[in-house]
């Protein structure tokens, strides 16, 4: 057996989000998620009663509170306990997302109690030898942005720069990697044009209005951060998905090659130099084009997503164009019997290390996610399980799954075994 190390001071950890784990919030998810769990429920069928383990989610998607985002993980006061279970599993970083509806609840008025709970959190990690990387913006707004009319109003993008001038000139002193935007592809097409997400508008010219509002917000923080800290290193993550032709079509690959270029890499291209790092969240291959299906796929997670571990090699060739470090910010299966994850992490770290060999400056790699959490895309609720530690939301008991430890194992060597 060789084992094939990963570049020294490579990080290792996983990753969260505030809405998903903390619980106990008041933002403008929560407010969606009452006025549309009923809806929710009603719909599950519909959306998920295709998947082969329906019968097993049926009672828990068809019933309104699955929708609604509550105590969450409790993490918000477990959160030093979340921290040890990392640790005792060889992790050296973890992403996390501060929540600017605690931070800022009314407009101007910052909440010290909740800046100085979040300096805990940062000190916690940093007690346990964790890098904390701190996401500014994963989705949520207070209540008030949204009032203004959230990321369509350009005002918005002031108010945002004023709390990450606040957050970050609160927290500076222990934090170096800031991401300051999760995922805007994401946020613009599920908020704005498919109606998924709140505020649930399907409008093409409202939707260009908020990615544009968020690029000016992603750029401007970097002037932000930088003028606090000179030494910090500011990224962003984005949602990047690997497009494939369906078949050999001659017009597939046309439209895959316009697909891959508005999701994947517009946004980041117009960042230009402000930026240190890219965050990649990598989840599936997803087949694009006309006429049947002829490229064989794989397996595929309890939400139907193809597993496509070579996916994440490719897409990081297709990120070396920008000359920045890379980090995989997210990157994991919902797999709620455990049966998958493991040879997933390995199979996905293999390909990574393969696009290191390649020469590929990739730093760090997250597995989404820490824990099974509140899974807000597509507002699917607590069934789909993604974490390494299992949470049991009735009792909030953790149990850590095998995967986690065959992970550990790859944290703790800081290698992989191969055969
Ligand atoms: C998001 C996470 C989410 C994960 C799995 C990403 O799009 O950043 O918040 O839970 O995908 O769906």
């Amino acid at each position: 057996m060789k084992k094939e190390q990963f570049p020294s001071g490579f990080l290792w950890g996983a990753a969260t989000s505030a809405h998903q784990v903390e619980g106990g919030l008041h933002n403008d998810w929560t407010e969606w998620e009452k006025q549309h769990a009923e809806r929710l429920a009603r719909e599950a069928e519909g959306r998920f009663g295709h998947l082969p383990n329906w019968p097993d989610i049926k009672a828990q998607a068809q019933n309104p509170a699955n929708y609604i985002s509550g105590r969450a993980c409790d993490h918000y006061n477990r959160y030093e306990e979340d921290f040890d279970i990392a640790q005792s599993l060889g992790h050296t970083a973890h992403r996390f997302s501060i929540e600017w509806s605690r931070i800022e609840p009314r407009e101007g008025e910052f909440d010290e109690k909740e800046i100085e709970h979040y300096r805990k959190v940062i000190a916690a990690l940093r007690a346990r030898g964790m890098e904390p990387f701190v996401t500014l913006w994963h989705w949520t707004q207070p209540l008030w942005i949204r009032d203004i009319g959230g990321w369509e109003n350009k005002k918005t993008v002031d108010y945002f720069l004023r709390f990450v001038e606040k957050a970050v000139g609160a927290l500076k002193e222990d934090v170096t990697f800031w991401i300051v935007l999760n995922e805007p592809n994401i946020y613009t097409s599920f908020g704005f044009i498919k109606g998924s997400h709140p505020p649930g508008e399907k409008n093409i010219f409202k939707a260009g209005k908020v990615y544009l509002n968020l690029l000016k917000a992603q750029k401007r923080s970097y002037e932000v951060i930088r003028k606090i800290d000179q030494n910090a290193e500011v990224g962003m993550a984005n949602s990047f998905m690997y497009f494939e032709e369906k078949n050999s079509f001659i017009l597939n690959t046309p439209v895959k090659n316009i697909v891959s270029y508005f999701w994947n890499f517009w946004f980041i291209n117009r960042i230009g130099k402000k930026i240190d790092f890219i965050g990649c969240n990598y989840y599936s291959r997803h087949l694009l084009g006309v006429g049947d299906k002829k490229v064989k796929t794989g397996d595929t997670s309890d939400l139907g997503w193809e597993i496509f571990p070579r996916g994440i090699y490719l897409m990081l060739k297709d990120l070396v164009k920008y000359k920045k470090p890379i980090f995989i910010t997210e990157n994991g299966l919902a797999d709620a019997y455990d049966e998958k994850r493991t040879t997933f992490i390995k199979e996905h770290l293999f390909w990574m290390q393969k696009a290191v060999e390649d020469g590929v400056d990739v730093r760090g790699y997250f597995h989404w996610s820490l824990l099974d959490n509140f899974e807000f895309p597509e507002v699917r609720g607590f069934w789909p399980r993604f974490g390494l530690v299992e949470v049991d939301f009735a009792t909030m008991e953790r149990r850590i799954r095998q995967s986690a430890h065959a992970y550990a194992k790859i944290c703790k060597n800081n290698a992989l075994d191969r055969y």
